[in-house]
């Protein structure tokens, strides 16, 4: 049996027709981390839920392909990162409906579509920002991935791409993925070149248009609109809180991890749940990596996420140099790397 048709029938025999439709599990996307490719891998989701209980954690885009026909684990998550998104990338119906279907067995609370990237890679695959021009497909691709699972099927999109980039197109795409059963959209507010600027251009060059974000909500008030691309700070997130229902950030908290400590109280108004200070979240990861290095694991595979967590203060560039210069050379557990590379702040006894 060819590996097509043996996805097919898999997805026709787990279509249950009581599950279809229904949405499971429902989280709060208030505030959420993008999907960050080769960045918010399982470890760095660790390092994250260790600042925020209720910030929603989206995994580096999976393709279906690395999934179905993959020798690793792709799915691979701990239970304590939860609440996590797994981000698809794929334009298969049943391939997509497969890959949702062992996401949610394997309890993840949802699953995204990626509309959004436009690199070659990508647009080779026939997957990403190349099918904002193909909302049938990528209604098909909801419709199949919802007919078999319980959890909710969101899809992350551009504002636009290339020439196609009026409020009408965006109209008529989320009309045509709403129908489908799509109930949330994640937004890049900008457009997406498919030629011409690469995916890092592509995430700096076209403007910012939050507006046109603003107005789809007021639009279709009925769906769940979060809006993402440039928000750096948790004052501006609640000034967009004000026209959508929630905020997504990626470079800013990669680069800036502890903003994630007042999200909880700021964004949740969670005053309850304990803040740990920078050394208490170093603490925790540090038994984390522990465990990581038990099973044949390296700490830098971990390490490598933690170089913003003194952002800001004295002696941040210290404690880079000092995880970046031994983390990937030394000999020394992680433990004691993280031990050493912080011992300037041990000495003050900070709080925060
Ligand atoms: C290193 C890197 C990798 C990314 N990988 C993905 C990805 O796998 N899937 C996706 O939808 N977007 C990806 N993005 C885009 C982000 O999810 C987000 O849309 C973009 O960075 C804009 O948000 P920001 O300004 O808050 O960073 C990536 C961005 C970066 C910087």
């Amino acid at each position: 049996m060819s590996k097509n048709i043996e996805i097919k029938s898999i997805v026709n025999s787990l279509k249950v027709p009581s599950m279809s439709g229904v949405t499971k599990k429902s989280i709060n996307r208030k505030f959420c981390v993008a999907p960050m490719l080769d960045w918010t891998d399982r470890h760095c989701r660790y390092f994250y839920r260790q600042m925020s209980k209720h910030t929603v954690l989206y995994t580096e885009m999976i393709t279906t392909g690395a999934i179905i026909h993959g020798k690793g684990d792709y799915l691979r998550f701990n239970t304590s990162e939860q609440p996590v998104a797994l981000q698809l990338g794929g334009s298969d119906p049943d391939a997509l409906a497969h890959c949702a279907k062992l996401a949610e067995e394997r309890g993840y609370d949802e699953v995204n579509l990626n509309v959004g990237c436009p690199s070659d890679r990508v647009q080779n695959g026939m997957f990403g920002a190349c099918l904002m021009a193909k909302p049938e497909l990528v209604a098909e691709c909801v419709r199949a991935m919802k007919q078999v699972t319980s959890i909710p099927i969101t899809v992350k999109s551009r504002i636009g791409i290339d020439e196609f980039d009026s409020f009408e197109f965006l109209v008529e795409f989320i009309t045509v993925v709403k129908d489908a059963g799509c109930e949330t959209f994640i937004i890049h507010a900008r457009k997406a070149w498919l030629t011409g600027l690469s995916p890092k251009e592509n995430r700096d060059v076209p403007p910012l248009d939050y507006d046109r974000v603003y107005q789809i909500k007021r639009m279709f008030p009925e769906l769940e609109i979060i809006i993402n691309g440039g928000i750096k700070t948790l004052d501006e997130s609640v000034e967009h809180l004000k026209h959508v229902d929630g905020v997504m950030l990626g470079r800013e908290i990669y680069s800036n991890p502890y903003l994630l400590a007042e999200v909880d109280t700021v964004i949740y108004q969670d005053t309850d749940s304990p803040v740990l200070s920078r050394i208490q979240v170093m603490d925790k990861v540090a038994s984390y990596i522990t465990e990581h290095e038990k099973e044949g694991g390296r700490a830098w595979h971990v390490l490598r996420h933690m170089m913003g967590l003194f952002q800001g203060l004295p002696g941040a560039k210290i404690w880079r140099r000092s995880l970046s210069i031994n983390g990937v050379k030394s000999d020394k557990t992680g433990a004691q790397l993280l031990a050493d590379a912080s011992s300037f702040y041990r000495s003050e006894n900070l709080t925060k």
